[in-house]
Formats: structure tokens, C-alpha cells, sequence
């Protein structure tokens, strides 16, 4: 095998393997219930998939266009309009990417200088922090509290300042589960402000909120859209992970700044999925039947969980549960995470995975399951859980 000989200086020292792939490789090493990493165990909708190669057979299969293929870029406008009542220019200001990370990659990568601070509320998806310190940028850490995990608006406000360009927003809120409430936007508007501030809103999980939430997309709130990247993601809504296709909403200035470096991070995005999308979402049950498929889901783990002693936390959006181990055990929640897995064959996610310096004190021992999942499994992975 190949050797480098030179010395390298890595552009992320502090940067491992994810701990989702540690634990997806561990959940298969002992044969476990794989709860850990967020992703469907079941199939995508049959029809979708036949969508997908009716258009491969019928020839399209070279570059879509840059920006995306124009009738996906069409139905995701409509859908932003008729959801949010939000008012996107497909042809400016709709771009079709790999998935929400490239999506947020791209927008941030577009957006921050070399000294630029970027205000991230942990927990937070491990995406956002690399993308900032490879373009120079400094990130600035908030911490949501549990149990409620409502933004520190204080500190935001207090935060921001001459050199802050973005502020990264996560709702309905992975690993928490939590959503934000009308106030929540108030209080960004009210924070950004007279400032040149922008705004990445990660809303993959905009279509799984429950007991009937409505998403709250900063692509609803003129003041927020006018300076947000909102980011989808079609491997969360149609249970296509895999699939990495997913979107991005920005006005017509921020869309110019991303595409810049979309076209150089992958040109464009597969030609045959995106016109599938494109017809599936001429339908809206499509994503409307969502919220009460997971609801199921998520109750019937929440009652399955009623039997162990873990404690489960309130669940508003995501397909993520939060479980407190709080009395149960004083381990560091990694060490239980992998111990459950070797010894009762449960894979989750430990909950300090998604911060840079993790708190530590009872209210943070906590654990990630996820529930999208096929009734057996969660069955059998709380009848496993109760032996703890
Ligand atoms: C909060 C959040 N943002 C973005 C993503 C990435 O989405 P995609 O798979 O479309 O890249 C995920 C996936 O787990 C996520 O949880």
C-alpha cells in the first residue's frame, strides 16, 4: 500500500471519525439494534424508486442544470408558498444540493472570511463547526439548557458583534427534539437586527413535528428570510437518506454567493432523482401524511420506554428521542452508549457527541435514540432497554 512521505498539517487536527460511524460500526460489530444513527429502517415508497428509474430509462441521465433541474426547483418553491406562505424565485433564489450538508457546507463556505465569527447553539449537528474552521472562521459557541433547550437570547444579543456573519439555527433540533415557537423567531429578528448578520436554518426535519405543531420555517418571517439560507433535505422527508438531495432557499443576493461555490463543490446534483422529486411532490400527502406516521413511532417507543428505567425527554419534532439516565447510572454518557451496545445489543448516540466541550452535572446524562424504526425493532429494543 502507498505511504505519504511528507509531513502533513492537518486543516481539522481536532476532527475524528463521527461518532455516528463509531457507533453504526459497533451496533454491527455485536449484532445490535442499530438506534444510533438517524436514518429510516425501512423502505422508500416504492413509487418513488419506480419514479426514479422511469426517468433513468427514459434517458435522463447526463448534468442537470447547475442550479437544479427547473421542475424540482419549481415544486420546491410551490411547496415553500403553499407550507409557508413564503414567496421564493425558483430561477434565483432556489438551489437543489447534495443533501442538507452540502447545503450547509456551501453556505457557509460562501459567506465567512477568514476571521469571522459564527455564533452555533450547542448540542449541534457536528457539520456546522468544521465547515466554519476550514473557512477560516472562528466559532462561537452558545449552549441551549435542557430541559426545555430554548435558545439563550440574552447571550445571542450579547454575542453578536462587528465581526459575527452568521448565526446557525436548528429546528425541529437534532439531538434534542425540540421545535421553536413564534417567539423564538421574534427574538433572532429582534437580535440580528441593523446588523449584516446572516442566517443558516437548518430545517431538514421540517416536516416531523407532532400533536399538531406547525413548522415554524424562517422562510415564513420576511424579516429572517431576507437573510437566511433555509436548508431541506429530501433523504429526511421521503425516507431517501441515502439519496443525498436537498435544497436551499436564500434571496436572490445570498443564492448569487452560493452557487459561486456550489458549482465547484459539485456542479450539480443527479439528473433522474431530481425530476422523480419534482413529480412526487405534485402530491402533497407526500409530506403532509408525515407528522402523524412518526407520531406513531414516537409513542410507540415513548410507551415502550415507560418500562425501563430511563427517562424520556419531551419529543416536539425529529425522529430523535432523548433519554435521561440521571439516577440510573453515573458514567459518562459514551461509556454507556457503547456498554448498552456490547451488553444489551442497543446502539444510541451519546448526547455530549454533539458539543465541542460537553457539560457535565445530572441534567446532561443523556442518550439519542432513534425511532425511525420499524415497530419490531423499537419493540424489542425497549424489552432489550428494560433489562438495564
Ligand atoms: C440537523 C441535521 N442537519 C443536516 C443533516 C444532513 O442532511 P442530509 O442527509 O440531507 O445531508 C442531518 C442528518 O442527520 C441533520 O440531523
Amino acid at each position: 500500500m502507498p505511504t505519504y512521505p511528507g509531513a502533513l498539517a492537518s486543516r481539522l487536527p481536532d476532527v475524528g471519525t463521527t461518532i455516528f460511524a463509531v457507533m453504526s460500526r459497533l451496533a454491527a460489530e455485536h449484532g445490535a439494534l442499530n438506534l444510533s444513527q438517524g436514518f429510516p429502517d425501512f423502505s422508500a415508497p416504492p413509487a418513488l424508486c419506480e419514479l426514479v428509474a422511469r426517468h433513468m430509462r427514459a434517458g435522463a441521465n447526463q448534468y442537470a442544470p447547475m442550479a437544479g433541474a427547473a421542475p424540482l426547483r419549481e415544486a420546491i418553491a410551490a411547496k415553500a408558498e403553499a407550507v409557508h406562505g413564503a414567496r421564493y424565485d425558483p430561477e434565483h433564489e432556489v438551489t437543489v444540493t447534495a443533501g442538507g450538508t452540502q447545503a450547509i457546507f456551501t453556505a457557509i463556505t460562501a459567506l465567512v472570511h477568514p476571521g469571522d465569527e459564527v455564533i452555533i447553539l450547542e448540542p449541534a449537528y457536528d457539520s456546522y463547526a468544521p465547515a466554519v474552521e476550514l473557512a477560516g472562521g472562528r466559532v462561537v459557541r452558545l449552549q441551549l439548557e435542557p430541559p426545555g433547550w430554548r435558545p439563550p437570547w440574552p447571550a445571542v444579543r450579547a454575542a453578536i458583534g462587528p465581526r459575527t456573519r452568521l448565526i446557525v439555527v436548528n429546528s425541529p433540533h437534532n439531538p434534542t427534539g425540540s421545535t421553536w415557537e413564534a417567539a423564538d423567531l421574534e427574538a433572532l429578528a429582534g437580535a440580528v437586527r441593523g446588523t449584516d448578520v446572516a442566517i443558516v436554518s437548518d430545517e431538514v426535519y421540517e416536516h416531523i413535528v407532532y400533536d399538531g405543531r406547525r413548522h415554524l420555517s424562517l422562510s415564513g418571517h420576511p424579516g429572517l428570510a431576507a437573510r437566511s439560507f433555509v436548508v431541506g433535505s429530501f433523504g429526511k422527508t421521503f425516507h431517501v437518506t441515502g439519496w443525498k438531495v436537498g435544497y436551499v432557499l436564500a434571496p436572490r443576493e445570498l443564492t448569487a454567493e452560493l452557487r459561486k461555490v456550489h458549482q465547484f463543490v459539485v456542479f450539480t446534483v443527479n439528473t433522474p432523482i431530481q425530476l422523480a422529486l419534482a413529480e412526487w411532490l405534485a402530491d402533497p400527502g407526500t409530506w403532509r401524511d408525515l407528522p402523524a406516521f412518526y407520531q406513531e413511532k414516537r409513542d410507540r417507543f415513548r410507551a415502550g420506554l415507560a418500562a425501563t428505567r430511563l427517562r424520556p425527554l419531551p419529543c416536539a419534532g425529529t425522529y430523535f428521542q432523548l433519554v435521561s439516565y440521571d439516577g440510573l447510572s453515573d458514567e459518562p454518557d459514551r461509556a454507556l452508549a457503547e456498554r448498552l451496545t456490547r451488553e444489551l445489543g442497543v446502539a444510541s448516540i451519546p448526547v455530549s457527541a454533539f458539543y465541542r466541550e460537553p457539560p457535565t452535572g445530572p441534567a446532561h446524562r443523556l442518550l439519542r435514540f432513534c425511532f425511525a424504526k420499524g415497530a419490531d425493532t423499537l419493540e424489542q429494543a425497549c424489552a432489550r432497554l428494560a433489562r438495564l
